[in-house]
Parts: C-alpha cells; structure tokens; sequence
C-alpha cells in the first residue's frame, strides 16, 4: 500500500524541518531522512546566521557584500527579499526555542559574529554550536505536531515523475511534468515503498562528499539534485563548488571545521614559518571573501609545496577562545592541539554547493508540485560565490516562502484527485556479491574531482574528469540494473550524475568568476557570461 500525505519532505535539516512546521498548518507531512533525524550539515553549522540585527548595520550593506561576494551573477531581486526577511526568520526562530549567544551581561543584545566580506557584524550564533541548537529545537517543535510525521533511516530513491516512470519503463497516462511523490528505501526491511504526495518538496542538502576532503557529513552525497535532474528539473550553476579555506588538517581528523568566525574574531593565516600571508593577495587579508581565501591557501600550499597553513587565534587568551568556541577548542585539543597556545594546521576543504535545483521566488522548480529548498536549491542568492552564513538565512526565507505558495497549490490540486502511481518493480535484480566495485568507484570520483574539478581548473583537467566520469557511469548503470539496490549504490549513482554535472557546468563556463577558476581563461568575461549556467535533461 502506498503511503500517501499532502506534503512529503524529503530530508530534516533547517529547510525540510521549517518547511515541515509552517506546511503542517495545511495538511499533512510526512518527512524522509535516509539517516537519523538529526543527521545533515545543519546540526555541525558553526559560524551562525547571517541578518541585520544592529542599529549600525542595514540592509542595503547586506545586499552589497552579499552581491559582491556573488561576483556579478546574484539575482538582486533574490538577494534583496532574503536579506530584507532575515530578521523576522529569526525572531521566529527565537519563538521556537533557539538560544542565540549575547553579549556579556546584556540579555537583549546579540553578540554578533563576523566573517569574511561582511562589512559588519551580523552573524547570529550560539557560540561555535549554532547548527546543533537550531537543529535541536525545530526537531522538538516538529515531533510534537500531530500533523508531522518522521521517517528515520528512509532514503528517497526517485522522484515519481512521468520521466522516471518512462525510464523505467513503465507506461504512464500522465502527460504534464508533475511530481506525485517519490520511492523511498526502509534501510530496516530493505522495502521500497511509494510515497504519493500533493506536494513534493527536496531538502536534501548539498554534495560535498563527491570531493576527496570535505567539511560536510557523510549524507551530502547530492541525492536531491541527482533526483531532480533525473525527473527533469533545471539544474543551474553547478561549477560553484564552494571550497571552505580552513578544516582541520589531522590525519586522524575527519572533515571537521576551524570556522571562519576564528578569523572573524582576530585569528590569521600564517605559513610554516609563521608568516602573515593574507596580505599580498586581498586588501581584506584573512576576512577576504571565501573564494578568495581558499585560493590564496592553495596557491601558498603549490608555492611551498607544505602540507598545510596555520590558522592562529591564541594571542586572544584561554577565557576568550573556550567561551566563544568551546567545540573547536575541544575537538582540538582531542587531536592533542591546543588552539589557545598553538597554531592550529588548516587546508581547504569542499564545504558548499552554490548550484542546484533551479527555483522561483517562492522555491517552485519546473516540475509542477516540486519544490526545492536549502543547499539543495539554486535560487539565485549566492551567484558565483556564497557569503558567509548565508546559507541558513536562504533556507529559512525559502522554507516559508515556500509553505505559503505549497499550500496554495495544494488548495487547487484537490480538485485533481489523489496522484497513483505503480508500485517499485525490481525487475530481474538480484542481490549483489561484489559491493566493493561500489567503493572503488566512489574513491575514484572523490579523487579525480579533487584532482580535476578542484579550487583551480584548466580545459585538460576538465577534459580528462569528463571521461573518468564517462567510464563509471556505464559501470554503474550495468551494476544498476542488474543487482538490487542498496543505500551505498543509490548514493554512487547520485554522486556520479552530481561530479557529471559540475563537470558539464564547469567547461561550459570558458570565463573565472568567483569559485570557477579556469587557467585557460583567467579572466572575467561581463559581456557574454554573466548568467546562469543552466542544464537540464
Ligand atoms: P542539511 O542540513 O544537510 O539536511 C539534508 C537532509 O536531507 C538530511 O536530513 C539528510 O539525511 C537528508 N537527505 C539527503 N538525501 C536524502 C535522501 N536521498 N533521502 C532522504 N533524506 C535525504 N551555513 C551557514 O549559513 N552558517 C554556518 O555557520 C554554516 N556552517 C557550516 C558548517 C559545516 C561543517 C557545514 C558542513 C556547513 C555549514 N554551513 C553553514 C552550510 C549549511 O549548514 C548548510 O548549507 C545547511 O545546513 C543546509 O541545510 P539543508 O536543510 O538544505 O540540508
Ligand atoms: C563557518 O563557520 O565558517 C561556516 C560558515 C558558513 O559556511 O557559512
């Protein structure tokens, strides 16, 4: 028996959970997530969310160094309806439970972070925990509504499209592009059930895992946009892989973050020797934009041919760093650094999915009752670069503006009728004995990708990504359709499709702008390129 709700939302970080809340109001909500709840890049966000709180700060600052920070390709109409409902996101969030550092002894007042190419402070944050906290409290908020319903350890495999029902050969009377919900795998029963929907909405999150080093958790392996490209979405800008300047650098350490409110607050770069560096490659130095940074890491690092920079706060004092980011100092010092009395070693690290599904204004994709939200979603915010801790306030502006055009649709969608689909058929798939072709393949994108598609890119590199990525996508479409599907295959063939589309995006663009360098063109190129790059099936 199918499943059927309203809403199904696909993952439970901020942009599914604030979604869920407001679309509860409406209908009913069923919400997907192929891991436990809790488990996205949202609960490891460290540095805060980005809005106007402060009589000195404005709005019109907020739309510059978000637009400069975008290189020249941000959609001002985008950008200004984010950062103009920022504030009233968060006073919702405070509603809800979330507990935002202030300043010492003022319980009214902020204590606003900075990051780099903020021209002031505004970064709302509860010390170097802020993910954690948000995370926790709309989880609370969501599993006490009635209306809401929780799916742990359920993977979405497809969307239900007419696309996907063709692919898979399945005769289909549907003749518009709508989506009716999707087929999800119950990691427990390895059952494959059908969820049908009114109102499909992706928050899946990012991709980070399709680079070999990355800040991001292990879900981040670009299902919603493998998902979305599939049934036919508009995928856009895909080239903008944002590379994060400073994860800890630990052979122990796995992806784990030195957040840029470090540098926010006083920490520098140095080199092996102790050097400032910052400052020959941006008058902003160490709080230059993030591209930027990383760049500037990158070239020191080939210049030196050293492993690693030095990130260094602890001329700041032991209150100061274990009451402002009592994490990072902690997690330090369990790889036996102590970032009050040491230098911590950084490189960069892929962090963040600037493309993604195309969306309106109001979060729609081109498929009708789809809609995308957070990382998952290119809405024109970030252009070729994303501002710091902007990506918390896109999600939640999105998630509500979203909810308000859903139900909506869903009001005039009930005179249509339920959606139907057919049931999952496996066809001849048999049980798979040789699941380490699964890892071999994922450990080789992961390289090529770092090696080719990573902080700087040339034709050739590119070229010889492209038929890496040619190669293992035959493989895993004979694999595919021969044996039955499990999570790690699912994810390989998403993360395959997702370092094709970088790839695809990244040569179509023969310009560098903001974290799309290119040797063969080194320059920008305003006359023909500042635009989208835009994709589709
Ligand atoms: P996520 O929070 O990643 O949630 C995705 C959800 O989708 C998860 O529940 C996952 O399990 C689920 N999912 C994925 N695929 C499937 C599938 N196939 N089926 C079912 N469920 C699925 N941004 C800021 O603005 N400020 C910060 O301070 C900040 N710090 C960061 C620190 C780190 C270490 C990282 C990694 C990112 C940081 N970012 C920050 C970026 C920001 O955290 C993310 O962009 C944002 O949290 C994304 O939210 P989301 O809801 O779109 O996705
Ligand atoms: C950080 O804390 O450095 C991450 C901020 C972000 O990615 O926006």
């Amino acid at each position: 028996m199918p499943i059927n709700t309203d809403y199904l939302v696909i993952g439970s970080g901020i942009a599914g959970l604030r979604f869920a809340l407001d679309a509860a109001q409406t209908g009913t909500v069923a919400i997907v997530t192929k891991k436990e709840k809790t488990e996205g890049s949202t609960n490891y966000a460290q540095g805060g969310i980005a809005s106007v709180l402060d009589p000195d700060d404005s709005f019109a600052l907020h739309i510059k160094d978000t637009l400069t920070s975008g290189d020249g390709i941000c959609n001002e109409d985008i950008v200004k309806v984010v950062v103009e409902e920022g504030p009233r996101r968060i006073h919702e969030l405070i509603s809800f439970g979330v507990q935002f550092s202030h300043q010492e002894g003022q319980k009214k007042i902020f204590d606003l972070g900075r990051e780099g190419g903020h021209s002031k402070r505004r970064i709302v944050h509860t010390k170097d925990l802020t993910g954690r906290e948000v995370e926790k409290r709309l989880l609370a908020r969501a599993e006490e509504n009635p209306n809401i319903q929780l799916y742990e350890n359920h993977m979405a495999i497809d969307l239900i499209s007419k696309s996907t029902l063709i692919r898979r050969g399945i005769v289909t009377k549907q003749t518009d592009q709508s989506c009716w919900g999707a087929y999800v795998l119950e990691a427990e029963t390895d059952a494959i059930l059908t969820f049908l929907a009114r109102i499909t909405v992706l928050c899946s999150g990012g991709a980070g895992k399709v680079y070999r080093y990355t800040s991001n958790p292990d879900i981040a392996s670009g299902d919603g946009v493998a998902m979305g490209f599939r049934a036919g979405v508009k995928v856009a800008n895909m080239e903008f892989v944002q590379f994060h300047p400073t994860s800890l650098y630990h052979p122990l350490a796995r992806n784990f973050l030195i957040s840029e409110a470090v540098r926010g607050e006083g920490g520098i770069l140095l080199d092996k020797k102790g050097n400032r560096f910052m400052e020959s490659y941006h008058p902003l130095k160490d709080l230059a934009f993030r591209d930027i940074v990383a760049r500037s890491i990158d070239m020191e690092l080939k210049k030196t041919g050293d492993q690693c920079v030095y990130l260094d706060i602890s001329h700041k004092g032991k209150d100061f760093i274990t009451h402002r980011f009592p994490h990072i100092h902690e997690t330090c010092l369990s790889f036996h650094i102590d970032i009050t009395r040491e230098p911590i070693p950084v490189v960069p690290a892929a962090h963040y999915m600037c493309g993604g599904l195309l969306t309106d204004e109001h979060g729609r994709t081109n498929l009708k009752n789809l809609f995308a939200i957070g990382e998952v979603a290119c809405t024109g915010l970030h252009g070729a670069n994303r501002l710091a801790s902007n990506s918390l306030l896109e999600a939640l502006v999105f998630a509500r503006r979203a909810a308000l055009r859903a139900a909506q649709e869903l009001t005039a969608g009930k005179q249509e009728g339920f959606p139907q689909a057919p049931k999952w058929d496996p066809g001849s798939a048999t049980d798979s004995e040789e699941l380490v072709v699964v890892s071999h393949n994922w450990d080789e994108i992961r390289r090529f990708m770092w090696n080719y598609v990573g902080i700087v890119r040339t034709n050739k590199r590119l070229a010889r990504a492209k038929r890496r990525v040619e190669i293992i996508q035959e493989e895993i479409k004979e694999y595919y359709w021969d044996f039955l599907v499990s999570q790690d295959l699912l994810e390989l063939r998403n993360l395959a499709l997702v370092a094709e589309l970088i790839i695809t995006c990244a040569s179509l663009r023969k310009e560098s702008r903001g974290l799309h360098f290119n040797l063969d063109y080194p320059s920008q190129d305003n006359k023909f390129w500042r635009q989208d790059t835009v994709i589709w099936k």
